[in-house]
C-alpha cells in the first residue's frame, strides 16, 4: 500500500509538473471516485499497527498533491497575466490618432450669423411649413388667383392648392393670425421656385424673413433697423440705399442695396462697377394683408423685409456660383 501511495504521489507530481490540465488531475487523484480514495478505502484490510502509518502518508500525500495543484495554478494564473500584460501594452509615446472635427455649412453659418444679429434687435425666430397652402403662399398675401406676380414666383404643386412655398412671407401671414402685435420676428428657411439651375438660380433656396407689427410703426422704424442690420454683417461704413419697387404684400415697397463693402461704393468687380449691391426686398406691410390676418389696419402697422441667404453668403465669401453650396465637394467646404 505504501507503495501505491508513493507511486500515485510521484505520478501525480509529474503530471502537474508538466503542466497537464489541473482539474483533470484533482479528479483523477483527490476525488471521491480518484485513486487515493480507492487506496483510502482498502485501509480496512490493514493491521492495527499499520494502519495509523499508512493513513499519515496518505494524508501527506493528498496535502502535497493539493498544494503542488494550487501552487501550479497560482503560477498559470501569473503567467497568464503577464501574458496579458505584454500583449496589451499600451505605447504611450505613439502618435495618437487624430479625429477629423467639420464644421457648418457655410449656409448655415451666414443664416446664424444672421439669426443672432436679429435676436439682438429683439426679435424672435418663427417657423413654417415647407410644404405650404396656396392660400398662405399667395392669396392672404394680397395675390390672388391670376395675379401676375404669381409668374415670378412660379413654384412646385403638390394639388391645386398645396405648393412648396416660393417665399417665407407665408409666415408672415400665418404669424399675424395667431399672434396679438407686437409683432417682432424673422423666419429662416427653404423656399422653392420653378427656376432652371444655373451659376444664381437655384429650385431650393434659402430666404430669410422679417416682420414688425405694433402700433405707429413706420418707414422710418423700417430704415433704421435695415441700416443696423447691414452695419452689423457688412461693417460699420455701410450705407444702405432703398429704391422704390413693388411687391403686392407691402405698400410702399423698395428695394435695398448696400453700398459695396468690397470698394466702399467706388464700384469694382464685386458690385460690377455700381458701388452698390442689392441685398433685399422690403416695405410696409399692406393694409390688406393685415386685414385678411385679422390685424386692424387702423390700430396697427408694420414692415416687412425678406432676403435670400445664399445672395448674402455668396457676396460675404465671394463666392460666383450657387451650385457650389449644394454640391458638397469637401474642397470647397473646406474653405469656410
Ligand atoms: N417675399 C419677397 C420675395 O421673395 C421678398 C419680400 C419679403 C419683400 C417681405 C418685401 C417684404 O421676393
Amino acid at each position: 500500500m505504501k507503495e501505491m501511495l508513493n507511486q500515485i504521489r510521484a505520478t501525480a507530481l509529474e503530471k502537474i509538473a508538466a503542466g497537464e490540465d489541473l482539474e483533470q488531475i484533482r479528479i483523477q487523484y483527490l476525488g471521491k471516485k480518484g485513486e487515493l480514495t480507492a487506496v483510502l478505502r482498502g485501509m480496512g484490510k490493514l493491521s492495527a499497527e499499520e494502519r495509523p502509518v499508512i493513513g499519515q502518508l496518505a494524508n501527506q500525500v493528498r496535502e502535497e498533491i493539493e498544494a503542488a495543484v494550487a501552487e501550479k495554478a497560482e503560477a498559470q494564473k501569473a503567467a497568464a497575466l503577464q501574458e496579458q500584460l505584454k500583449a496589451e501594452r499600451l505605447d504611450v509615446t505613439m502618435p495618437g490618432k487624430t479625429t477629423r472635427v467639420g464644421h457648418v455649412h457655410p449656409l448655415t453659418r451666414v443664416q446664424r450669423d444672421m439669426e443672432e444679429i436679429f435676436i439682438g434687435m429683439g426679435f424672435s425666430i418663427a417657423e413654417g411649413p415647407e410644404v405650404e397652402y396656396d392660400l398662405y403662399n399667395f392669396q392672404k398675401l394680397n395675390i390672388p388667383e391670376n395675379h401676375p406676380a404669381r409668374d415670378t414666383q412660379d413654384t412646385f404643386y403638390i394639388t391645386e392648392n398645396i405648393l412648396l412655398r416660393s417665399q417665407t412671407s407665408p409666415v408672415q401671414a400665418r404669424t399675424m393670425e395667431v399672434q396679438k402685435p407686437p409683432i417682432r420676428i424673422i423666419s429662416p428657411g427653404r423656399v422653392y421656385r420653378s427656376d432652371a439651375m444655373d451659376a444664381t438660380h437655384s429650385p431650393l433656396f434659402h430666404q430669410m424673413e422679417g416682420l414688425v407689427v405694433d402700433k405707429g410703426i413706420t418707414m422710418g422704424d423700417l430704415k433704421g433697423m435695415l441700416e443696423t442690420f447691414a452695419k452689423a454683417q457688412f461693417g460699420e461704413e455701410t450705407r444702405c440705399r432703398f429704391r422704390p419697387h413693388h411687391f403686392p404684400f407691402t405698400e410702399p415697397s423698395a428695394e435695398v442695396d448696400v453700398s459695396c463693402f468690397a470698394c466702399g461704393g467706388k464700384g469694382c468687380r464685386l458690385c460690377k462697377g455700381e458701388g452698390w449691391i442689392e441685398i433685399l426686398g422690403a416695405g410696409m406691410v399692406h393694409p390688406n394683408v393685415l386685414t385678411m390676418c385679422g390685424i386692424d389696419p387702423e390700430e396697427y402697422s408694420g414692415f416687412a423685409f425678406g432676403m435670400g441667404i445664399e445672395r448674402i453668403a455668396m457676396l460675404k465669401y465671394h463666392v460666383d456660383d450657387i451650385r457650389l453650396f449644394y454640391e458638397n465637394d469637401v474642397r470647397f467646404l473646406e474653405q469656410f
